[in-house]
């Protein structure tokens, strides 16, 4: 059961109104709680308990929409559940009690950045086409593709039927006999990036996302995750 509190914080926690705007409502008469009009500011409610009306109408609480950025660890699924019962994403976040759920997804063994939410239509939209949001990775890819190779995947190659869009694709670093690419991509379709250097002869060794639009990982460690406020969340647009 949640914990008591004031009827008029509990009132724009909801939606109705400001609280300065709540108690001119409740003031008004216009608020009843279990049936009683109350017009008390000291008032408090237990959410869940207590049913609030607005004018005759029940007032429901709103979750709060929450995001966080995870550094996801290999060995976790982006799914909810899984009948092989590997452990899942949302586990990883201990903070939160809103029922959150991946953006996307990110394959058993890729580490990187992945979105949770609880925010449904923010989900379908950054997901959408129309935004062409830049996903970035790091390969790790045996051994070094040729300029050729390079220009093949940056101009779009035919992958189970469908073209694939450009993409910006660049050697970060030689690692001994392998290479460390970066790659820029917009889509989200199934395994793309280990099916675009399989491709071309480099399949991919070691897969991590290092940021999703103009949001990126920095300095986190794997498993750690943080909140993401309205600016952050407007990176992902930029
Ligand atoms: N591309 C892949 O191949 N795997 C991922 O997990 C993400 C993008």
């Amino acid at each position: 059961m949640s914990s008591p509190l004031r009827l008029q914080k509990y009132l724009a926690q909801c939606g109705i109104a400001s609280r300065r705007r709540a108690e001119e409502l409740m003031a008004a008469g216009r608020i009843a709680v279990d049936g009683v009009i109350v017009k008390e500011m000291g008032t408090q409610v237990v959410p869940g308990k207590n049913r609030v009306t607005f004018d005759g109408k029940p007032v429901e609480a709103k979750e709060q929409l929450v995001y966080f950025l995870l550094n996801k660890p290999k060995g976790y699924v982006t799914t909810l559940s899984d009948p092989q019962g590997r452990p899942i994403v949302t586990s990883l976040i201990k903070t939160c009690e809103a029922r959150l759920f991946p953006v996307g997804r990110l394959d058993l063994d890729t580490e990187g950045a992945l979105i949770l939410t609880n925010d449904g239509e923010f989900a379908q939209k950054i997901q959408h086409p129309s935004h062409g949001i830049d996903k970035t990775y790091e390969a790790l890819v045996k051994g070094c593709p040729h300029k050729d190779k390079i220009a093949l995947l940056q101009r779009g190659i035919l992958l189970e039927e469908k073209m694939t869009s450009p993409a910006a694709v660049s050697i970060v670093a030689h690692a001994g006999r392998n290479c460390l690419m970066q790659i820029i991509i917009h889509e989200g379709r199934k395994r793309q990036v280990k099916k675009m250097f399989a491709f071309i002869g480099h399949p991919v060794l070691h897969l991590k996302r290092t940021a999703y639009g103009k949001l990126s990982l920095g300095r986190m460690a794997l498993g750690d995750y943080r909140q993401l406020n309205p600016s952050e969340l407007n990176k992902i647009f930029l």
